[in-house]
């Protein structure tokens, strides 16, 4: 069914993924189109990232239009992730939606990407008040809701978890396909490996500290003595566990009734596991956001479009420049009821 009150279309753009998504105000996704910009070699470059989203904007809006078989007038909120993520990718986005703002008259929002994920995670899973593991290419965040914003209770000192796992599988020779990116590389050929091979485990406090582990296991691949899926199932138990002892403290420290994971780390079947087995220990529920909606997509942004409209979180266009770094826990949600 239709939501009968409106619509908003939700642009994120803040690395490779340029995506659209358009959500009824009542929580319907009616449309949800990426498309990603994928490096010929390496990681992503800003630049080139940018001028992909530069190429694929117009036709990404009107494919997601037609998807909900709505006219632009249509539309009642524009919303764009204003940060935090690269600045030339942010731009692109923000641009699209500061022109389709200003022409269709309507209003405009500005959504931190981190809260998208936790809300469209929340509305996707039904999760009511998780403590929320983000793991993806940039991010590593271990969030829950407490006094009016989203806490982080644990974060990456150094580099994401995702990254980390990238750079060792491009160093190890693997190479991404369209539909297996490298960390399912990685975990397919951890499902082989037998012998554990000790690796540093660095948690300090809540935070987590990757660097070490990845020169590591970088040094490993470099001698040469043992088997490429011994190596990454080494990793991944090592990252794994990390980030479940992490995600253990902040449920333990809260008494949060769940744990919802999310990110395009969040597809790991082992961490999956991992974090499933320490919810039960503990009687909370676990939560998976479906890949769809794990990974970064235009449909969190039009959710928590429509959230932050609700609330009256609107922006004047000439105050609406893109946050390189803007942080989870400068946001304050007052949607959230606790
Ligand atoms: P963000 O902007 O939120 O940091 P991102 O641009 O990194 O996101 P995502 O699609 O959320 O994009 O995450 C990509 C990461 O997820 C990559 O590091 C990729 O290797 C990793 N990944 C994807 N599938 C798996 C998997 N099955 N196991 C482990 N990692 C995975
Ligand atoms: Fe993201």
């Amino acid at each position: 069914m239709r939501g009968l009150e409106g619509y908003c279309l939700g642009i994120e753009s803040t690395a490779d993924d340029f995506g659209v998504g358009i959500a009824s105000f009542d929580g319907e996704i009616l449309a949800n189109v990426n498309d990603v910009y994928v490096p010929e070699r390496g990681g992503i470059h800003p630049r080139e990232a940018s001028r992909h989203h530069t190429i694929v904007a117009g036709r990404v809006i009107a494919e997601a239009l037609n998807r909900a078989g709505l006219k632009p007038r249509e539309i009642s909120v524009i919303a764009f992730s204003q940060g935090p993520g690269l600045g030339p990718c942010l731009r692109v986005g923000a641009t699209a939606a500061r022109a389709l703002a200003a022409y269709l008259n309507k209003p405009l929002v500005g959504v931190n990407h981190c809260v998208a994920h936790i809300e469209i995670g929340k509305m996707v899973s039904g999760a009511r008040d998780p403590v929320t593991l983000y793991v993806s290419g940039g991010n590593t965040i271990v969030a829950a809701f407490e006094a009016r914003r989203y806490r982080v209770f644990g974060e990456t000192l150094d580099i994401a978890v995702g990254n980390c796992l990238d750079v060792f599988a491009r160093e190890a020779g693997l190479r991404p396909r369209a539909d297996k990116p490298l960390g399912a590389i990685v975990e397919e050929l951890a499902s082989r490996g037998k012998s554990f091979i000790q690796l540093p485990y660095t948690v300090k406090g809540m935070d987590l500290s990757f660097s070490g582990l990845l020169t590591a296991a970088i040094n490993l691949l470099r001698e040469g003595k043992y088997p490429l899926e011994d190596i990454c199932f080494s990793f991944q138990e090592t990252a794994f566990s990390m980030l479940t002892e992490v995600t253990e403290r902040a449920l333990a420290h809260t008494e949060k009734p769940e744990v919802l994971l999310t990110g395009g780390v969040a597809a790991n079947k082992r961490l999956q596991d991992m974090l499933r087995v320490m919810c039960e220990e503990h009687g909370a529920r676990f939560c998976v956001v479906p890949k769809e909606y794990a990974t970064d997509n235009g449909a969190m942004i039009a959710w928590t479009g429509v959230l932050c409209y609700k609330h009256g979180l609107t922006i004047p266009i000439e105050r609406s420049h893109v946050k390189l770094k803007w942080r989870l826990d400068e946001v304050e949600v007052p949607w959230v009821e606790q």
